[in-house]
Protein backbone atom coordinates (compact mmCIF):
# COMPACT_ATOMS: atom_id res chain seq x y z
CA UNK A 1 0.00 0.00 0.00
CA UNK A 2 1.53 3.42 -1.22
CA UNK A 3 0.61 6.58 -0.77
CA UNK A 4 2.60 9.44 -1.88
CA UNK A 5 1.13 12.95 -2.52
CA UNK A 6 3.04 15.35 -4.91
CA UNK A 7 6.57 15.53 -3.93
CA UNK A 8 7.53 18.43 -6.52
CA UNK A 9 10.02 19.10 -9.26
CA UNK A 10 13.04 17.83 -8.68
CA UNK A 11 14.79 20.72 -10.44
CA UNK A 12 17.03 23.68 -8.69
CA UNK A 13 16.76 22.67 -4.80
CA UNK A 14 19.90 22.50 -2.98
CA UNK A 15 19.53 19.32 -0.74
CA UNK A 16 22.67 20.10 0.93
CA UNK A 17 22.51 21.42 5.02
CA UNK A 18 19.08 19.92 5.23
CA UNK A 19 18.55 17.83 8.40
CA UNK A 20 16.47 14.66 8.46
CA UNK A 21 15.89 12.52 11.80
CA UNK A 22 14.61 9.16 10.88
CA UNK A 23 12.75 7.70 13.96
CA UNK A 24 13.49 3.70 14.20
CA UNK A 25 10.61 2.44 16.50
CA UNK A 26 11.08 -0.97 16.52
CA UNK A 27 12.46 -2.78 19.33
CA UNK A 28 13.80 -5.30 16.83
CA UNK A 29 17.22 -3.71 15.37
CA UNK A 30 17.58 -4.48 11.56
CA UNK A 31 14.39 -5.71 11.62
CA UNK A 32 12.02 -4.85 7.92
CA UNK A 33 11.39 -1.40 9.09
CA UNK A 34 14.59 -0.66 10.35
CA UNK A 35 16.29 -2.17 6.62
CA UNK A 36 13.50 0.06 5.01
CA UNK A 37 14.71 3.18 6.98
CA UNK A 38 18.28 2.58 6.49
CA UNK A 39 18.06 2.69 2.84
CA UNK A 40 16.08 5.70 2.84
CA UNK A 41 18.39 7.60 5.25
CA UNK A 42 21.24 6.06 3.19
CA UNK A 43 20.17 7.68 -0.10
CA UNK A 44 19.14 11.19 2.00
CA UNK A 45 22.85 10.97 2.85
CA UNK A 46 23.90 10.28 -0.70
CA UNK A 47 22.50 13.19 -1.76
CA UNK A 48 24.44 15.44 0.86
CA UNK A 49 21.48 15.53 3.81
CA UNK A 50 22.24 15.15 7.02
CA UNK A 51 20.55 12.41 8.23
CA UNK A 52 20.53 10.36 11.73
CA UNK A 53 18.18 7.43 12.55
CA UNK A 54 17.12 7.35 16.28
CA UNK A 55 16.74 3.85 17.52
CA UNK A 56 13.55 4.64 20.66
CA UNK A 57 14.05 1.49 21.82
CA UNK A 58 17.29 2.74 23.22
CA UNK A 59 15.57 5.51 25.08
CA UNK A 60 14.48 6.26 28.56
CA UNK A 61 11.21 8.02 28.02
CA UNK A 62 7.57 7.55 29.87
CA UNK A 63 3.78 8.21 28.11
CA UNK A 64 2.14 11.17 28.51
CA UNK A 65 0.58 11.50 31.80
CA UNK A 66 -2.04 14.13 31.21
CA UNK A 67 -0.87 16.62 33.41
CA UNK A 68 -1.85 19.30 31.15
CA UNK A 69 1.79 21.08 32.33
CA UNK A 70 2.29 21.75 28.61
CA UNK A 71 -0.68 23.63 28.31
CA UNK A 72 0.78 27.23 29.79
CA UNK A 73 3.96 26.71 27.64
CA UNK A 74 3.53 24.63 25.07
CA UNK A 75 6.28 22.02 26.16
CA UNK A 76 6.12 19.03 28.08
CA UNK A 77 7.03 19.10 31.82
CA UNK A 78 8.30 15.26 31.57
CA UNK A 79 12.03 15.51 31.40
CA UNK A 80 13.26 12.41 29.95
CA UNK A 81 14.91 11.36 26.58
CA UNK A 82 12.04 12.25 24.54
CA UNK A 83 12.66 15.71 24.80
CA UNK A 84 16.41 15.90 22.96
CA UNK A 85 14.48 13.49 20.21
CA UNK A 86 11.77 16.24 19.70
CA UNK A 87 14.09 19.54 19.61
CA UNK A 88 16.19 17.43 16.45
CA UNK A 89 12.51 17.15 14.92
CA UNK A 90 11.42 20.71 15.16
CA UNK A 91 14.80 21.90 13.66
CA UNK A 92 14.62 18.93 10.63
CA UNK A 93 13.48 19.35 7.07
CA UNK A 94 12.97 15.96 6.93
CA UNK A 95 11.61 13.42 8.72
CA UNK A 96 10.66 9.34 8.67
CA UNK A 97 8.70 7.63 11.09
CA UNK A 98 9.22 3.84 10.90
CA UNK A 99 7.13 1.63 12.92
CA UNK A 100 5.77 -2.08 12.89
CA UNK A 101 2.33 -2.96 13.11
CA UNK A 102 2.13 -4.65 16.66
CA UNK A 103 -1.60 -5.65 17.85
CA UNK A 104 -3.20 -3.82 14.96
CA UNK A 105 -1.78 -0.64 16.09
CA UNK A 106 1.71 1.20 15.81
CA UNK A 107 4.00 -0.53 17.91
CA UNK A 108 4.25 0.94 21.98
CA UNK A 109 7.43 2.46 21.28
CA UNK A 110 5.82 4.91 18.67
CA UNK A 111 2.59 5.34 20.19
CA UNK A 112 4.29 6.35 23.32
CA UNK A 113 6.48 8.74 21.49
CA UNK A 114 3.50 10.59 19.82
CA UNK A 115 1.49 11.15 22.74
CA UNK A 116 4.36 13.27 23.98
CA UNK A 117 3.56 15.24 21.26
CA UNK A 118 0.61 16.49 22.37
CA UNK A 119 3.05 19.18 23.94
CA UNK A 120 2.33 20.95 20.23
CA UNK A 121 -1.04 20.28 20.14
CA UNK A 122 -1.33 22.39 23.43
CA UNK A 123 0.70 24.65 21.77
CA UNK A 124 -1.15 25.25 18.74
CA UNK A 125 -4.45 24.87 19.96
CA UNK A 126 -4.57 26.05 23.28
CA UNK A 127 -2.03 28.85 22.92
CA UNK A 128 -2.25 29.46 19.18
CA UNK A 129 1.31 29.33 18.16
CA UNK A 130 3.25 27.69 15.66
CA UNK A 131 5.13 25.02 16.13
CA UNK A 132 7.94 25.83 14.35
CA UNK A 133 8.45 29.78 14.35
CA UNK A 134 10.74 29.81 11.09
CA UNK A 135 8.65 30.27 8.48
CA UNK A 136 10.87 29.00 5.45
CA UNK A 137 11.70 25.79 7.93
CA UNK A 138 8.31 25.72 8.08
CA UNK A 139 7.27 25.39 4.93
CA UNK A 140 10.05 22.97 4.25
CA UNK A 141 9.04 20.58 6.65
CA UNK A 142 8.11 17.19 5.00
CA UNK A 143 8.33 13.49 5.74
CA UNK A 144 6.96 9.28 5.21
CA UNK A 145 5.36 6.85 6.99
CA UNK A 146 6.55 3.19 6.83
CA UNK A 147 5.52 0.01 7.91
CA UNK A 148 5.49 -3.27 8.16
CA UNK A 149 2.98 -5.97 9.48
CA UNK A 150 3.15 -9.75 9.32
CA UNK A 151 0.21 -10.41 8.06
CA UNK A 152 -2.11 -9.65 4.96
CA UNK A 153 -5.79 -8.52 7.05
CA UNK A 154 -7.78 -6.41 5.27
CA UNK A 155 -6.91 -2.69 7.22
CA UNK A 156 -4.25 -3.90 8.60
CA UNK A 157 -2.64 -0.17 8.22
CA UNK A 158 -6.22 1.78 9.00
CA UNK A 159 -5.02 1.88 12.32
CA UNK A 160 -1.67 2.90 12.42
CA UNK A 161 -1.80 5.34 9.35
CA UNK A 162 -3.80 6.85 10.99
CA UNK A 163 -1.63 7.54 14.19
CA UNK A 164 0.70 8.56 11.66
CA UNK A 165 -1.37 10.81 9.56
CA UNK A 166 -2.15 12.35 13.18
CA UNK A 167 1.67 13.01 14.21
CA UNK A 168 3.13 14.88 11.23
CA UNK A 169 0.03 17.01 11.20
CA UNK A 170 0.24 17.84 14.63
CA UNK A 171 4.20 18.51 13.96
CA UNK A 172 3.10 20.52 11.17
CA UNK A 173 5.19 18.37 8.67
CA UNK A 174 3.72 17.71 5.48
CA UNK A 175 2.94 13.50 5.20
CA UNK A 176 4.32 13.05 1.82
CA UNK A 177 4.62 9.34 1.32
CA UNK A 178 3.11 6.55 3.14
CA UNK A 179 4.80 2.83 2.29
CA UNK A 180 3.45 0.42 3.95
CA UNK A 181 3.70 -3.43 3.31
CA UNK A 182 1.66 -6.63 4.83
CA UNK A 183 3.13 -10.44 4.83
CA UNK A 184 6.36 -9.11 5.93
CA UNK A 185 7.12 -11.07 9.46
CA UNK A 186 10.33 -12.68 10.03
CA UNK A 187 13.55 -10.28 10.16
CA UNK A 188 14.46 -9.15 6.82
CA UNK A 189 11.62 -10.73 4.59
CA UNK A 190 11.58 -7.36 3.46
CA UNK A 191 14.75 -8.00 1.38
CA UNK A 192 12.74 -10.23 -0.88
CA UNK A 193 10.02 -7.98 -1.41
CA UNK A 194 10.45 -7.12 -4.74
CA UNK A 195 10.39 -3.70 -5.49
CA UNK A 196 10.26 -2.24 -1.85
CA UNK A 197 14.10 -1.40 -1.44
CA UNK A 198 14.24 0.90 -4.49
CA UNK A 199 10.91 2.39 -3.79
CA UNK A 200 12.16 3.62 -0.70
CA UNK A 201 15.03 4.51 -2.35
CA UNK A 202 13.46 6.28 -5.33
CA UNK A 203 10.75 7.99 -2.90
CA UNK A 204 13.73 9.29 -0.59
CA UNK A 205 15.62 10.88 -3.33
CA UNK A 206 12.48 12.80 -4.40
CA UNK A 207 11.80 13.72 -0.76
CA UNK A 208 15.49 15.12 -0.70
CA UNK A 209 14.65 17.14 -3.48
CA UNK A 210 11.49 17.91 -2.75
CA UNK A 211 10.76 21.72 -3.02
CA UNK A 212 9.45 23.86 -0.05
CA UNK A 213 5.70 23.86 0.27
CA UNK A 214 3.23 24.90 2.27
CA UNK A 215 1.96 22.56 5.11
CA UNK A 216 -1.17 21.99 5.67
C1 LIG B 1 4.17 -7.84 19.74
C2 LIG B 1 3.89 -8.02 18.29
C3 LIG B 1 2.62 -7.81 17.83
C4 LIG B 1 2.35 -7.93 16.46
N1 LIG B 1 1.07 -7.70 16.03
C5 LIG B 1 0.79 -7.79 14.71
C6 LIG B 1 -0.52 -7.53 14.25
O1 LIG B 1 -1.43 -7.20 15.00
N2 LIG B 1 -0.78 -7.63 12.92
C7 LIG B 1 0.20 -7.99 12.04
O2 LIG B 1 -0.08 -8.06 10.84
N3 LIG B 1 1.47 -8.24 12.45
C8 LIG B 1 1.80 -8.14 13.76
N4 LIG B 1 3.08 -8.38 14.20
C9 LIG B 1 4.12 -8.72 13.22
C10 LIG B 1 4.98 -7.52 12.82
O3 LIG B 1 4.19 -6.46 12.33
C11 LIG B 1 5.99 -7.93 11.73
O4 LIG B 1 6.82 -8.95 12.23
C12 LIG B 1 6.82 -6.78 11.23
O5 LIG B 1 7.58 -7.21 10.12
C13 LIG B 1 7.78 -6.27 12.31
O6 LIG B 1 8.57 -5.23 11.80
P1 LIG B 1 10.04 -4.97 12.38
O7 LIG B 1 10.89 -6.11 11.88
O8 LIG B 1 10.45 -3.67 11.83
O9 LIG B 1 9.92 -4.99 13.86
C14 LIG B 1 3.38 -8.29 15.55
C15 LIG B 1 4.67 -8.53 16.05
C16 LIG B 1 4.93 -8.39 17.40
C17 LIG B 1 6.33 -8.62 17.91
Amino acid sequence: MIYSDEVGNMEAMNMSGQLCVGLACSPRKDGNTDILLKRSVKTLRDLDVDAEIIYLADLKYSPCRACEGCHATGRCIVKDDAGPVFEKILRAEIIILAAPVFSMGLCAQAKMFIDRAQQFWAARYILGRPVVEDVRLRQARRGMFISCAGTDLPGVFDGPARVARYFFKIMDIRLAGTFCYSGVDKKGTILTRAGAMDEIADFSAKLAASPSQKSS
